[in-house]
């Protein structure tokens, strides 16, 4: 059991909710690694999974980026502070962290598929001496729907890290990048061969980006990604997860190209 101690309006349809565990004890042992996820519920609803957006640097609450798209989900946007939810996890992998110290790290991150992102970004800044260059791309389809404005700023400024903006529809506002995610990457200056992608977004943004990344020079291995299906137990249990002869919520979401591919996906 978990209390709601924060709503933030984060873009049009998408709150971010803090959420402490009702026993402190609970909230001091939780630990997590970037791209896991917990199942939430919003009782006399249902449940839904839903990553961690929160760094694990940060002790003491969780932060969840939800967008309202169906039953549990816009449930969940009428909660308010002090109001009760349910979680349970942390479930799946997580991103690579150590295995990518010393690296150049390229995110490219679409709407609220960047929540997974955002904890790792915030994870790795914590740490920013052990990575290379950070360069952040991150794209939505209008203004409004770009997430995590203040977070974007803050690692803009940082030495050795950048963050490139785009939208496919402007407003009149707008000054930045028009276009799909991908027409940001030939805007980078990295040396590939000591890269690490990551990304995360909806399929079709993914896919297209892959395309990039591969055009660039990229090999399969550098490039990460989260795979969303739809699931129900969360622990390997009920069978509607699996891409081949894995399950997506013990042994993804977060996947390399190169093992999805071993899987059979083509994604
Ligand atoms: C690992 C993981 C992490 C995730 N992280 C996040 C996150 O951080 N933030 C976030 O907002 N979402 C996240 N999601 C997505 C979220 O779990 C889903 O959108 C979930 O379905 C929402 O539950 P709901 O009850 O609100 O919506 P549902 O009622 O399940 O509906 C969601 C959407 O799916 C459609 N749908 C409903 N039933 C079916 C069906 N049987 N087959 C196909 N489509 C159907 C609906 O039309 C609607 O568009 C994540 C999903 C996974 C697997
Ligand atoms: S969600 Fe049940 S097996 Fe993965």
């Amino acid at each position: 059991m978990a209390i709601i101690t924060k709503v933030c309006d984060e873009a049009a349809g998408i709150k971010t909710f803090t959420l402490e565990f009702k026993e402190p004890e609970i909230q001091k042992s939780f630990d997590y690694r970037p791209g896991q996820f917990v199942e939430l519920t919003v009782f006399g609803v249902g449940e839904a999974p839903i990553s961690i957006t929160s760094s694990p640097v940060n002790k003491g609450y969780l932060e969840l980026t939800v967008a309202a798209v169906g039953k549990v989900t816009r449930a969940l946007h009428l909660r308010k502070e002090k109001d009760v939810a349910g979680l349970r996890g942390p479930y799946g992998n997580g991103f690579p962290f150590d295995e990518v110290k010393g690296k150049n790290i390229l995110f490219v991150g679409g709407g609220i598929g960047a929540a997974p992102l955002r904890s790792l970004i915030n994870q790795m800044f914590a740490y920013r001496d052990n990575f290379a260059k950070i360069s952040i791309l991150y794209g939505a389809r209008e203004p409004g729907l770009l997430c995590f404005i203040d977070d974007l700023e803050g690692w803009g400024k940082t030495e050795n890290s950048e963050v490139l903006l785009t939208v496919d529809a402007p407003d009149a506002k707008w000054r930045g990048n028009v276009g799909v995610v991908g027409s940001l990457l030939p805007k980078i200056d990295i040396d590939i061969k000591n890269t690490v992608a990551f990304i995360c977004g909806p399929p079709i943004m993914i896919h297209f980006v892959l395309l990039d990344l591969l055009k660039m020079g990229f090999e399969e291995e550098q490039i990460i990604t989260t795979m969303e299906r739809r699931m129900e137990c969360g622990v390997g249990k009920c069978g509607h997860c699996n891409i081949g002869k894995s399950y997506v919520c013990l042994d993804g979401p977060v996947f390399s190209y190169h093992q999805l591919r071993e899987l059979g996906e083509d994604i």
